[in-house]
């Protein structure tokens, strides 16, 4: 393995997996951010997120030499042959990807390399046509001479990105220049993966269509788990027979209250109002979006019902973060959830393991305990929105002690019913009946085969 010196400009959780990664990897890594307090929390080892394992990384190549932080492009970006753009790129209220941090980043770049043509790698999930936008803002900026643009799409899971770094399903490179792709696929020299190479719009609509799919599969799943609850069959195990047909596959079906995070719904988002502007009528996945968001309000809906009224009433929220192993809430249902009741005049009380100190921020009229008991004391209903490893261990029977009225809600159906039921709650949604009771399938000779949602 040659190694190489890249620049990684954003320290945020993409770019942060990927200069820990690409360190790991061999390279000399130079991280960039405009963010003074975060870079220089980072050179101390805080890392401003949470994510299992990186912390650990980025200190361990902090001290090897092989990575290290900055705040100057002049600096950071001196003797780097590849740069990463790995900047946020949030929705606008119309759901149009906002690209005012690539943009920036481009024109940082072109006023710093001064001649020089590094490759430029976009990690940034970016509208089809970005990178050749980015291609002319560097090549204005700086000459009129072009630089050689890779769309480089990440497929980072929060939670396990370290892992996904290591053993992606595919490396997806798109430019007009295949030597440039070629010589970027050579930093993952390591990883063992399939290289996919093609143009830059191409590279830019795998990523925007995978997320769209996965999103998909859960509003399907969600569909027809309400048809389910209506004609009286057990969604999971439709699921898990839908998922043993290898065309369907058993990922992403398992329903609830919906998807969340900093990807699925913004690029759902951003490719509707992409087909949008082009002229297409992107019907699926407005139906997509609309479906989830529906999610959380049946599940408003439902405490309604079981509690004649949501006004002065007490609910509590036990999971905050969009998924458990992070303490990312950026549209999390949990967030959804909170605004919602508070909206019907309830008051909200919660509790995460790992996301108390965001949501506060984004809501400071819900009340923060640092015990799920604690916070579930004296409530009319407990809501579960994340499937946090510590809630299976929950002491239900200490839970039902401490609220008020014994309403349940498993928003991501993985809690055991019969220990809930048998504790005193009512479950009003959660794990169907049969379901409490693991699949079984077998395959042609007789073996178990696992289903896995
Ligand atoms: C996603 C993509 O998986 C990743 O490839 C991309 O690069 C970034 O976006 P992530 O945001 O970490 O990753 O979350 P993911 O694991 O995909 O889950 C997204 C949401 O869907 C979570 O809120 C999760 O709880 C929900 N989900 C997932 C379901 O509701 N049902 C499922 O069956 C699977």
């Amino acid at each position: 393995m040659t190694a190489r010196d890249l620049s990684i400009i954003g320290a945020g959780h993409v770019g942060l997996v990927y200069a820990a990664g690409m360190a790991e990897l061999g390279h000399r890594v130079a991280c960039i951010d405009i963010d003074v307090d975060r870079i220089e929390r980072l050179r101390r080892g805080e890392l401003p997120i949470f994510e299992p394992g990186l912390d650990e990384a980025v200190c361990r190549h902090s001290a090897s030499g092989r990575l290290r932080f900055s705040t100057s492009y002049e600096d950071a970006l001196a003797d780097a042959e590849f740069i990463f753009i790995a900047v946020s790129t949030p929705s606008t209220p119309d759901g149009a990807a906002d690209l005012r941090a690539v943009r920036a980043a481009a024109r940082g770049i072109a006023a710093a390399v001064r001649g020089r043509r590094p490759i430029i790698i976009n990690k940034s999930t970016v509208p089809v046509g970005t990178g050749d936008s980015v291609d002319h803002i560097l090549a204005s900026a700086d000459g009129h001479r072009p630089f050689k643009v890779v769309s480089n799409p990440e497929f980072l899971r929060e939670g396990t990105a370290l892992h996904d770094f290591f053993h992606p399903d595919r490396i997806v490179l798109g430019s007009r220049d295949r030597a440039a792709a070629e010589r970027v696929a050579a930093l993952y020299e390591g990883v063992n993966a399939p290289v996919l190479v093609t143009d830059v719009k191409t590279a830019e609509m795998i990523k925007y269509a995978s997320n769209a799919f996965l999103a998909t599969k859960i509003s399907f799943i969600n569909e027809i788990a309400e048809i389910c609850e209506a004609v009286g069959a057990d969604a999971a195990q439709v699921a898990a027979g839908m998922g043993l047909d290898a065309r369907i596959g058993g990922h992403f079906l398992r329903h609830g209250i919906g998807f969340g995070g900093s990807c699925l719904p913004k690029d759902v988002r951003a490719l509707a109002y992409m087909g949008s502007v082009f002229g297409t009528h992107p019907q699926l996945l407005n139906a997509v979006l609309q479906i989830n968001a529906a999610q959380r309000r049946r599940v408003l809906q439902k405490v309604r019902t079981a509690l004649g009224q949501l006004d002065g009433a007490r609910i509590c929220v036990l999971g905050l973060a969009f998924k458990p192993n992070t303490d990312d809430v950026r549209d999390a249902p949990a967030i959804d959830l909170i605004r919602l009741f508070l909206n019907e005049g309830a008051d909200v009380t919660a509790y995460d393991p790992q996301a108390m100190t965001k949501t506060a921020v984004i809501c400071p009229d819900a009340a923060y305990f640092a015990s799920p008991y604690d916070a579930a004391a004296g409530c009319d209903a407990i809501i579960v929105a994340t499937e946090w490893p510590e809630f299976q261990d929950l002491d239900l029977g200490r839970l039902r002690a401490a609220a008020a009225r014994p309403i349940f809600v498993d928003g991501r159906g993985f809690l055991d019913r019969d220990a809930i039921e048998e504790a005193g709650f009512t479950l009003i949604s959660g794990r169907d009946d049969a379901s409490s009771a693991p699949v079984s399938a077998r395959d042609r000779n007789g073996r178990a085969v696992g289903v896995s949602a």
